[in-house]
């Protein structure tokens, strides 16, 4: 362990995460928990304004920044929603679109040569005991940056990229979380929905949008995240690989809970990684 900190030795923090743990989502209906393990799955999100997306991604980056593995590429193009965050990310990226592209570019090149390697070892996936970190990449408002900002051809650039990590990030232990408030077939065409192993709609204005999250048929058969009362912030469909909408609350961390959580893994990180 480094003993670079300032921190007197019985203010260490002792208790981390990992990416391969399950990342707690919040609760279902009948009040079990839902805690999801993520690693090796993409997820996405979406909802009207306002309906919970950006409360529940900072539980996925919560989670990101106190497991010792995890190296959290962040992308906001509100800047604010996960901003509180950046001192514990190792990239942060506000609302511009060059900077966003050559970070993607970047981590394409990191998952060309996780593949090269693996490819070497006679191996098919990054794994726990490996000595690469998982890098967890949330974007948060994937229109800003791709229909939004920037010019058509640096906005298809990122389509590109971003669909290119989607489909072969996971086994090169590269999750993708993406949260939109435009559910329209234009920001997330089925190709790339389909991409997405894990699907959580928030509050959504019609039928149909809630289908371009979930998959089409859902609401036909009562799993529409329209029926989401208005008030009901933070209560969304939860549609993981294969199974059924789960209706569920995300859990809610307020300011206060996001500065003192970032100062614990500013400390845990800190500590070399091995506290
Ligand atoms: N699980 C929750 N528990 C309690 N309150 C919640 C929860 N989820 C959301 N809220 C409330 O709803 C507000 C809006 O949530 P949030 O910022 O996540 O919306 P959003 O979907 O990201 O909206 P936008 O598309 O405008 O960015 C929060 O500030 C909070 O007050
Ligand atoms: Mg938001």
């Amino acid at each position: 362990m480094s003993t670079t900190t300032a921190a007197a030795p019985d203010r260490y923090p002792v208790a981390s995460l990992s990416m391969y743990d399950p990342v707690h989502l919040g609760i279902d209906e009948y009040g079990y928990s839902v805690d999801t393990p993520i690693v090796y799955r993409q997820l996405l999100m979406g909802g009207e304004p306002g309906s919970g997306k950006s409360v529940e991604l900072n539980n996925i980056v919560a989670h990101g920044a106190l497991s010792t593995d995890c190296s959290m590429w962040l992308f906001d193009g509100k800047e604010v929603e996960l901003g509180m965050w950046r001192d514990v990310a190792d990239v942060f990226v506000g609302p511009n679109i060059t900077d966003a592209n050559k970070r993607l570019r970047q981590l394409q090149c990191e998952m060309n040569r996780r593949y090269a390697e693996l490819a070497r070892v006679n191996r098919r996936k990054v794994i726990a005991t490996d000595p690469v970190p998982v890098i967890l990449c949330v974007i948060d408002e994937v229109a800003y940056y791709s229909v939004t900002t920037g010019t058509k051809d640096q906005r298809e650039e990122f389509m590109i990229l971003l669909r290119d990590v989607i489909a072969r990030g996971r086994a090169a232990g590269i999750i993708v979380v993406a949260a939109t408030q435009r559910p329209s077939a234009d920001i997330i065409p089925t190709s790339l929905r389909d991409l997405f192993g894990y699907r959580l709609a928030f509050r959504c204005t019609t039928d149909s949008s809630s289908d371009i999250i979930l998959s089409v048929g859902w609401a036909k058969q009562g799993y529409s995240a329209k029926d989401i009362a208005p008030e009901d912030r933070g209560i969304g469909l939860l549609l993981a690989e294969g199974g059924t909408p789960r209706r569920m609350k995300s859990a809610y961390l307020s300011d206060s809970d996001i500065y003192g959580l970032v100062e614990y893994a500013r400390q845990l990180r800190r500590t070399g990684w091995s506290a």
